[in-house]
């Protein structure tokens, strides 16, 4: 498996030329356009990797899941529900213009900006600190980390520089959907999309999403079952922002992607997959590694399809 690993990262490794890294948030413009690192942690119990598997990269929208879940763990499925719904909107991640009526929660879904940032208000906290511990507390224990933390510098940049994600928070307030402050919302969604992970992380994270909410190793069930259908199907439907069908079609299961360049993969009763590629495609999908996955995907028959 480590080999096939290998040869993918180096048959898609060339493909990061036809993407380009993220430059909205100006921290990320600085990282290398050539990593590619995939990590998979399996059914049979053992972990196989290769090339930049172990590189830093921020969560972005990967951490998208963690804020849902939380969500449904602290206030229950009804209150979600009710705030936020589950159907794609074919539009780009940050866009504004969900339809020519009212914002509401019948056309935004938890994997689009919009949807996330209203999901913070939901994660139990006397404050906004609060709920972030939370959600980092959440991501250090479904990734088996205890030493996942902020990108400090990538989360500055984007809070200076996170206009339309205020613009969202606004709109959101603008029609009713949340009440509280929108700059101590966004600072907590800011400071979660800043968690610095690599792919083993996500992989590890992705396998208890895949295993129904139980730890792969340990047994123990981290999270009701009914949460993780919840998340996955999310996952299927929108988890690749506009460009979810065609990744259906060519990779076939549920993952989230980030502007970070990482994609969490996850395989329903056999694995959690993690991949790192940060040149983007122009739904802000990391290209080379859409292309590990689909591979990987067509040789093991992982299609849920
Ligand atoms: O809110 C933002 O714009 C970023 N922190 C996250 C966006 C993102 O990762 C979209 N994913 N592909």
């Amino acid at each position: 498996m480590n080999e096939l690993l290998e040869r993918i990262v180096a048959d898609c490794a060339p493909s990061a030329s036809l993407g380009h890294v993220a430059t909205y948030i100006p921290e990320l413009a600085n990282v290398d356009p050539n990593k590619l690192g995939i990590y998979v942690s399996s059914e049979d119990g053992k972990q196989y990797f290769a090339g930049d598997h172990l590189e830093p990269f921020t969560m972005q929208s990967v951490v998208k899941p963690l804020i849902l879940l939380q969500a449904l763990m602290d206030s229950g499925e009804d209150a979600v529900r009710t705030l936020v719904g589950v159907e794609a909107t074919g539009k780009p991640f940050d866009a504004f213009n969900y339809s020519d009526q009212a914002l509401n929660s019948a056309n935004i879904n938890p994997m689009i900006n919009t949807g996330a940032i209203a999901l913070c208000t939901l994660i139990h906290g006397e404050t906004y600190e609060e709920k972030f511990s939370r959600l980092l507390d959440l991501a250090r224990k479904l990734s088996d980390n205890p030493e996942l933390n902020v990108d400090h510098a990538v989360y500055v940049s984007e809070k200076k520089t996170g206009n339309k994600n205020r613009a969202l928070g606004y709109m959101l307030t603008a029609y009713g959907m949340i009440t509280d402050p929108v700059e101590e919302i966004l600072d907590c969604y800011f400071r979660a999309c800043s968690i610095s992970v690599n792919c083993r992380d996500l992989a590890r994270i992705a396998h208890i999403f895949a295993n129904h909410g139980i730890h792969p190793e340990t047994q123990e069930q981290m999270f009701p079952a009914a949460y993780a259908k919840y998340v996955n199907a999310t996952l299927a439907t929108c988890g690749m922002y506009d460009g979810s069908g065609e990744f259906a079609l060519t990779v076939g299961f549920p993952a989230k992607s980030g502007v970070g360049g990482g994609i969490m993969g996850v395989i329903p009763h056999r694995m959690g997959i993690g991949v790192f590629a940060p040149a983007l495609d122009k739904h802000g999908n990391s290209v080379a590694g859409v292309q590990a996955l689909a591979k990987l995907s067509q040789i093991l028959d992982l299609s849920i399809y």
